[in-house]
């Protein structure tokens, strides 16, 4: 009887192999995301384990159609096919930097990447709230350091040479400080010095609300020591005709008016060339706070942070005049809701919890979605609708060099 019932199983697991094989893109992706419910069941961390050693064998679909054309867009100096990026936190390691860029994400951030491997906080440490497709994770920055992340993207790079259409679109890098290190802007020139000849472009997080005092680094004057000396260190490395990758700082939603005008003015002043808004909240708004995860310490993610990241970006964009590029990150689960970042003011948008929910098919679906959105709305390109809900400040810029949405140095728009 078990024989036969193991049997049975095997033969039904072939011929869903033989089929997915077969099958268009569109149809692996949907089978891809099918087993959604399955690895549910186990322990969120061991599911993101699973997922990512599934995109690091490259047994995820591999999505290798053109992104539409008005999806296309170049921010800061890079080109990307569309502005859907695979949030941080995700690929910690660089382990899967191939599989995830096939499943058609314009851009892959890698990360957050501290110069000693650390094992992070004890576990449990991530906790799903399925209902409202959000999760709580107090991960602590576990990754395996630098050296290792380093090797990690050099045998991407590799692979990449052999085949360069793995290589879908920007890669970037983003780093951390240790957990017991005393010189946070040592940890970050460590980091960036190991790590930044294979970035396309960098990331400095001040925002994960999982390392004690990380997020003080977001006040005036220790962002802007902090800037000044990772800026410096990147910009005393030798550099080939291309120039240094550009440097992005990661900010918490969780700001009050004075943070928020303060990094402004720190990011205009010190060059630096974008901000990413938002990492995860350590509120609990609305029905979260219903639910018994809710009470779990840790970054709150997932759609009841996309209004809160979204006004934060919204005051970004205006608080810096829409003259340096945003990343909108927080809480997207649609290209509705990336059209809606793309109109606060951002020039791309990140994802992580709700594509961890739905997997791969979401990647087309936002994709096709955004399409609709920027053609119904009489936009050519993503570009076109950069800050669309800021009118006042783009009729200012619309005039000058310096719109976000123009943006086409590789070193940044003030230099
Ligand atoms: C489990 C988990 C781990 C994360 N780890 C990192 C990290 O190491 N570095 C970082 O900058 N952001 C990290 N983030 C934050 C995400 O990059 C993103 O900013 C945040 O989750 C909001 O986007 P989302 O609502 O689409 O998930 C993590 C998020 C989650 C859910």
């Amino acid at each position: 009887m078990l024989k036969r019932a193991v049997l049975l199983g095997a033969a039904a697991a072939g011929g869903a192999a033989a089929y997915y094989y077969t099958a268009d893109i569109d149809t692996q992706m949907e089978m891809a995301s099918a087993t959604g419910p399955l690895v549910r069941m186990l322990d969120p961390e061991l599911s993101h384990i699973i997922g990512i050693q599934a995109a690091a064998r490259r047994l995820l679909p591999r999505d290798t159609r053109p992104d539409p054309p008005a999806l296309h867009t170049k921010v800061f100096g890079l080109d990307f096919p569309n502005p859907i990026g695979l949030a941080a936190g995700f690929d910690k390691n660089a382990e899967a930097v191939a599989g995830l860029m096939g499943l058609g994400f314009g851009f892959v951030e890698v990360g957050s990447i501290t110069p000693k491997p650390q094992p992070g906080n004890p576990t449990p440490r991530v906790f799903r709230i399925p209902e409202l497709k959000a999760t709580i994770n107090r991960y602590g920055f576990n990754n395996l350091g630098a050296d290792a992340v380093q090797d990690h993207l050099l045998a991407f790079e590799a692979a990449a040479e052999k085949d360069p259409a793995l290589k879908r679109g920007p890669l970037g890098v983003n780093l951390g400080k240790n957990k017991n290190s005393k010189d946070a802007a040592l940890d970050y020139c460590i980091g960036l010095t190991k790590l930044a000849t294979h970035a396309d472009y960098l990331v400095v997080n001040v925002s994960s609300p999982n390392t004690p005092g990380l997020r003080a680094l977001q006040g005036r004057k220790e962002l802007e020591a902090l800037v000044n000396q990772v800026k410096g260190t990147r910009d005393r490395m030798v550099w080939g005709q291309s120039g240094p990758p550009p440097l992005l700082i990661k900010v918490a939603p969780d700001l009050n008016e004075l943070d928020k005008r303060d990094i402004a003015a720190v990011a205009l002043a010190c060059g630096v060339d974008g901000l990413i808004i938002s990492n995860t909240t350590i509120q609990r708004p609305g029905e979260v706070a219903n639910y018994p995860a809710a009470q779990e310490a840790g970054g709150l993610s997932g759609p009841p942070l996309f209004a809160m990241s979204t006004g934060v970006l919204s005051d970004m964009y205006r608080l810096t005049g829409g003259r340096l590029p945003l990343v909108g990150c927080g809480g997207v689960a649609s290209g509705e809701d990336a059209y809606k970042k793309i109109r606060a003011g951002a020039s791309l948008v990140q994802l992580y919890t709700v594509f961890a929910y739905e997997g791969p098919a979401l990647i087309p679906r936002i994709k096709r979605e955004l399409a609709e959105c920027l053609k119904r709305d009489g936009f050519t390109s993503v570009a076109d609708a950069v800050g669309a809900d800021h009118p006042d400040i783009r009729r200012h810029n619309s005039s000058g060099k310096s719109s976000a949405a123009q943006a086409g140095s590789k070193k940044g728009w003030l230099w």
